[in-house]
């Protein structure tokens, strides 16, 4: 029979979720499904209209698949990974773990789709960098990259199911007069912004503000300099971010305006005085990154603001999974 076996860790979660959609919704040629989570009694996801049971991961039988999705925690992907690999499985893991391991490729189609061809492991960046890459890519190869500085307006569903909860709640406790308790983050998330996403650690940067970094880095190949502040704010989909780029070679706006325009994952929402801006809720529910708000720097010759927003749960989490894996298809087709 025509199709292949198609594991999901993690898929009673908000990318699991989404990629069982997104499979669905690409028809991808899924022969049997199987939906893994922690252990469960009775749960099922939804799948091409049929009530799959989950499955607890610890039993398993990983032969019987030809490729996962790791969407569940980084500690889950150190465990099952492994496991998974010996019995011959392709993985694309959406989990930090493997992202920085130099041997585990770390690929946005649209950017270094051919560095996935061999691997049997895939590592699908963070939610802020892929859609900072996709939009980046087509200034990098015309004009070069001198410097990226980038402020991120990150939505809560980032943090996974559990964090948009806290979201509502907490919203609607304030607007009943309720005491807010913070729960999900150190401090209510609920009409408040919160500047950082992650834990801190080295030269004060935090985790998630590294990984725009040092991931970065890794996709296009090259020490390009990036500082990132990453903050939290009460937006349930879709991450928004402020980009600053300084190019190596001079640009003309317009020439900048059309290549973005005929760019491989992008869409240009950019005539302010007609209200067409970048928003997180037109960004929500479809897979282009939209990219606005083009405009030179008032100060440094090759200097170029811009606004991109992206589904951080589709393009950011599972169709970037999704499409890596579309283009290893003839490896089992
Ligand atoms: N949310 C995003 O925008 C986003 C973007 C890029 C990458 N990611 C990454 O994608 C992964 C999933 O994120 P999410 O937002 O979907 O989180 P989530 O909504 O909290 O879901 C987590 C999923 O993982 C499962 N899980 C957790 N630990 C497990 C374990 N030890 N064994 C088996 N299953 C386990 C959970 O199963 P149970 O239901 O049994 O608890 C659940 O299905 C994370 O690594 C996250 O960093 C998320």
């Amino acid at each position: 029979m025509y199709g292949v076996n198609v594991a999901v860790l993690g898929a009673t979660g908000l990318v699991g979720q989404k990629i069982l959609e997104i499979l669905e919704e690409r028809k991808f040629p899924v022969r049997n499904l199987v939906a893994l989570a922690t252990e469960s009694q009775g749960r099922t996801v939804k799948f091409r209209g049929e009530e799959i049971p989950v499955r607890s991961v610890e039993s398993m039988d990983w032969a019987s698949v030809q490729i996962a999705f790791f969407a569940a925690s980084a500690d889950a992907s150190r465990i099952y990974a492994p496991r998974a690999i010996a019995q011959g499985v392709t993985i694309v893991d959406k989990s930090s773990y493997f992202r920085m391991d130099p041997s585990v490729p770390l690929v946005v189609p649209e950017v270094n789709g051919e560095a996935a061809r061999d691997a049997a492991l895939i590592a699908s960046p963070n939610c802020s960098t892929i859609q900072m890459v996709v939009a980046l890519e087509p200034i990098r190869r015309q004009y070069g990259l001198k410097r990226v500085i980038v402020s991120t307006y990150q939505a809560v569903s980032g943090t996974g199911r559990e964090a948009m909860e806290t979201l509502a709640r907490e919203a609607d406790d304030y607007l009943h007069h309720k005491d807010v308790e913070p729960s999900t983050y150190p401090t209510p998330i609920a009409f408040n912004v919160l500047p950082y996403c992650d834990k801190f650690g080295e030269e004060d940067y935090t985790g998630e503000e590294w990984k725009l970094t040092r991931e970065t880095q890794k996709i296009f190949g090259e020490p390009l300099a990036v500082s990132a502040t990453s903050v939290r704010v009460p937006v349930f989909v879709s991450h928004a971010e402020s980009v600053y780029v300084e190019t190596a070679k001079s640009f003309e706006l317009i020439d900048v305006r059309n290549l973005l325009g005929s760019s491989p994952g992008l869409s240009v929402v950019d005539d302010p005085n007609q209200g067409q801006v970048p928003v997180p809720l037109d960004a929500a529910n479809q897979d282009l990154v939209l990219v606005g708000r083009l405009r030179r720097d008032l100060f440094v010759d090759n200097g170029l603001h811009m606004f991109v927003v992206a589904d951080n749960l589709r393009k950011g989490a599972a169709t970037n999974a999704v499409q890596i894996v579309e283009t290893l298809l003839a490896r089992w087709l």
